[in-house]
């Protein structure tokens, strides 16, 4: 994508990793060295995405796999075209909750698609448009399950799919983070503290260079 200025950040991983902790932090050391930043989520971040968003995680609301495909990369395209590209043209980081390594991690690895086939969808709905970075918190899908089961509330149509589709996730995502050198994977039992000190140092990094 031409003419960008601003930066594309993504936080990944699976369920119950912690990215809602993470992102806020993200945010504030942003804001602090005057970025004007854009928090958002996928699916979701547009009134369109967030109608899919509500569909797609309705756990009593079975979807077929490639129905689930196009529908995450429609709410894609409506918050690329929406919100993403403008805010990056402003020159605002985006900072996104989710962006399409959950796609080839949950509808690749979990649901079994072709990843050929999600690389034709990227390409049509993004372009050239990747994130500058992305942190990938990893950790066993035990730990993370333990962690969700702590909320108040009932689990949504990915967190009700059995542990072998949870694996499956986390094994994608990690096999992408060994290809894509953009995705920082971190390592998500450690304490907060330690997980957000690499990652203030990854995102000073990004700052400085932007800065040049
Ligand atoms: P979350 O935003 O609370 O993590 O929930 C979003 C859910 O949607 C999560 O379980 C992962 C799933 N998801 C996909 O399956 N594919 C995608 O492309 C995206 C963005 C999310």
């Amino acid at each position: 994508m031409n003419d960008v200025i601003g930066k594309l950040i993504s936080l990944e991983g699976v369920d119950g990793a912690g990215k809602t902790t993470h992102l806020a932090y993200l945010c504030d050391y942003l804001v602090k060295r005057q970025v004007t930043v854009l928090t958002t989520r996928e699916p979701g971040g547009t009134q369109v995405g967030e109608q899919l968003r509500s569909i797609l995680l309705d756990a009593a609301q079975p979807i077929a796999p490639l129905t689930e495909l196009l529908m995450m990369f429609a709410a894609r395209a409506e918050h690329i075209q929406k919100v993403i590209r403008p805010a990056l043209l402003a020159g605002t980081w985006v900072l996104c909750d989710r962006f399409t390594d959950a796609t080839y991690a949950y509808q690749g690895g979990g649901r079994g698609i072709d990843s050929q086939n999600i690389e034709v969808l990227e390409h049509m709905t993004q372009g050239s448009l990747r994130p500058d970075l992305t942190f990938l918190l990893d950790l066993p899908v035990e730990v993370g399950l333990r962690r969700r089961r702590g909320l108040d509330r009932s689990q949504d149509r990915f967190e009700s799919q059995d542990l072998e589709f949870k694996q499956r996730v986390r094994l994608a995502y990690l096999e992408r983070s060994e290809t894509e050198p953009r995705i920082l994977c971190m390592d998500g039992t450690l304490p907060i503290e330690a997980i957000q000190y690499e990652m203030g140092k990854k995102l000073g990094q990004l700052f400085e260079e932007s800065a040049l």
